[in-house]
């Protein structure tokens, strides 16, 4: 383990540092309140960073925190280069950034470029920033918005119709225009200066789009990645990925320099080219989705890997505030196995908070926060059974969310627990930095049973989990070095012969 610090360059491995990374999400909504308004906030978040350096991540992604009307959890920024007062001060911002650093986690900003809040001054003062339609009586095309409606409306002050490819709070800037370039890429250097590590780059397969505003023609089968039922009854050609992107990325880069740039791309893999020549890696979304079956989980990392299996430029991801929580996405048998999956792939991956307790999905707020209902996945973080709101808060005060309990126990309780979750992930984490480079899918020919999906890292490290719904025989190994569940058997010992539904181990091969 790292010693505290110590910001490691990974340059004995040769790499940059993100290479095989573990990158922590932080939702500050929902993370720690330190203030009693019942919401995260900054100074919240470094008092806790102590249990994502125990973790072992190497850094945090923070989703956003600029000043916001929230209307899409923050997604809708009205100032790039400010902290909103829920959150705190920018001065609070570095001290976070000073106090990761001493520990020696790094700090990547989300940055939103596609789109601003419709609050942002620039939507007033400089109109010219964002994408109107041609005409002043309408939308000029069918284009549909990713959260179901028109991506059209009507703006009541000028009367004209501008694009959001998101809610209508969100309208789109006009990435074929230089001072849009300009004025983002700033807000990079803004961040830069005050000291972060790189930036999560937010829907990027938004950023542009048909320049003749042309019509997408209807689907003629569903996309590879689950979209809202509107939006998927078009191909969605011209609304989204236009083939001159590398400009608009270029000028990201350059802002960058040689930090991290993580792509949220929200389009197969296989098309994903373009992006990857200019930010140094993407998510994954075809593992997130794919269904829990050996067969499927196995073509979607196939389908990342390609012909490189070191994942150089894969960020993985099983979970974020977007989606379903684990264990109501692949069922709560299976959160383990999950974990054992995502930690033991080779490129970056990407940990949810929460989902190293196990966390599942909440009952939502009521009236909702979130208007594609995506409230239920962002529950307050679970530090501590004893304590009033699980300690996400003062016992006074009323969280944002309920601060629903967690089936395996808060940190508190889980950290003093052997068989955990929280263990498993910390073990895991600390085994990934051994791996041999490289991943091999082991087949039918090698002795894999059906509904076991078994793998290889380099040449001496071996994967196996069963994600069916029966026993299974395991693949012969060696020296176990972890299973996902500790208490059955202890690490050390020979390979289990047979798998219980759920069940996985990392072994020597
Ligand atoms: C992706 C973000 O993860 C999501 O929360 C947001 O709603 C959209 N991009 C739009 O910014």
């Amino acid at each position: 383990m790292r010693e505290h610090g110590e910001v490691s360059d990974r340059a004995d491995s040769g790499g940059p540092w993100w290479r095989d990374a573990v990158v922590y999400q932080v939702y500050p909504r929902s993370f720690q309140d330190s203030d009693g308004d019942g919401e995260g906030d900054l100074r919240g978040i470094a008092a806790r960073l102590e249990h994502v350096r125990q973790l072992g991540a190497d850094a945090i992604w923070l989703s956003p925190v600029y000043p916001s009307p929230m209307a899409d959890g923050g997604y809708d920024v009205a100032d790039y280069e400010q902290v909103d007062p829920r959150f705190g001060t920018l001065a609070d911002a570095d001290a976070l950034i000073a106090a990761a650093h001493e520990r020696g986690l790094r700090l990547l900003m989300d940055v939103v470029p596609c789109h601003t809040s419709i609050e942002h001054p620039w939507f007033a003062e400089h109109p010219e920033r964002y994408v109107w339609s041609p005409r002043d009586d309408g939308p000029p095309n069918n284009w549909i918005a990713s959260f179901g409606g028109p991506a059209w409306s009507r703006d009541p002050r000028t009367g004209r119709w501008y694009l959001h490819s998101f809610y209508p709070e969100q309208p789109d800037l006009d990435w074929r225009r230089q001072d849009v370039r300009d004025a983002v890429a700033g807000a990079l250097r803004f961040w830069l200066a005050r000291g972060v590590d790189g930036f999560r780059l937010d829907a990027v397969d938004h950023l542009l789009k048909d320049s003749q505003l042309r019509d997408d023609p209807p689907a003629s089968a569903p996309p590879v990645l689950p979209e809202h039922a509107d939006a998927e009854r078009l191909e969605q050609i011209h609304s989204r990925n236009a083939p001159d992107i590398g400009g608009a990325l270029a000028a990201l880069r350059e802002a960058a320099g040689d930090t991290l740039l993580a792509g949220e791309v929200y389009l197969p893999w296989r098309q994903l080219a373009p992006y990857l020549a200019h930010v140094d890696c993407a998510f994954a979304f075809e593992l997130l989705h794919a269904p829990w079956e050996a067969a499927a989980i196995r073509a979607a990392i196939a389908a990342a890997l390609q012909d490189d299996s070191s994942g150089e430029q894969v960020a993985w991801v099983l979970s974020n505030h977007d989606f379903p929580r684990l264990p109501d996405r692949v069922g709560a048998r299976n959160a383990r196995a999950a974990a054992m999956l995502s930690l033991t792939l080779p490129g970056a991956v990407f940990v949810y908070q929460g989902d190293e307790l196990g966390m599942a999905d909440g009952p939502g707020g009521d009236p909702p926060h979130d208007r594609a209902g995506r409230d239920r996945h962002r529950h307050p973080m679970r530090w501590d059974d004893d304590l009033p709101h699980g300690d996400f808060t003062v016992s006074e005060a009323q969280p944002w969310l309920p601060a629903i309990a967690v089936a395996g126990g808060g940190v508190a309780q889980q950290r003093t627990d052997p068989d955990s979750i929280l263990h498993l992930y910390r073990d895991l984490i600390a085994l990934r930095r051994t791996l041999g480079a490289g991943l091999t899918f082991l087949g039918e020919d090698e002795g894999v049973a059906d509904g076991v999906l078994a793998y290889r890292r380099g040449d001496e490290h071996l994967v196996a989990l069963n994600l069916g719904d029966e026993p299974r025989p395991a693949p012969s190994a060696g020296r176990v070095l972890r299973r996902t569940h500790a208490a059955r058997t202890p690490a050390g010992l020979a390979a289990p012969v047979q798998l219980l539904p759920g069940e996985g181990f990392l072994a020597m091969i």
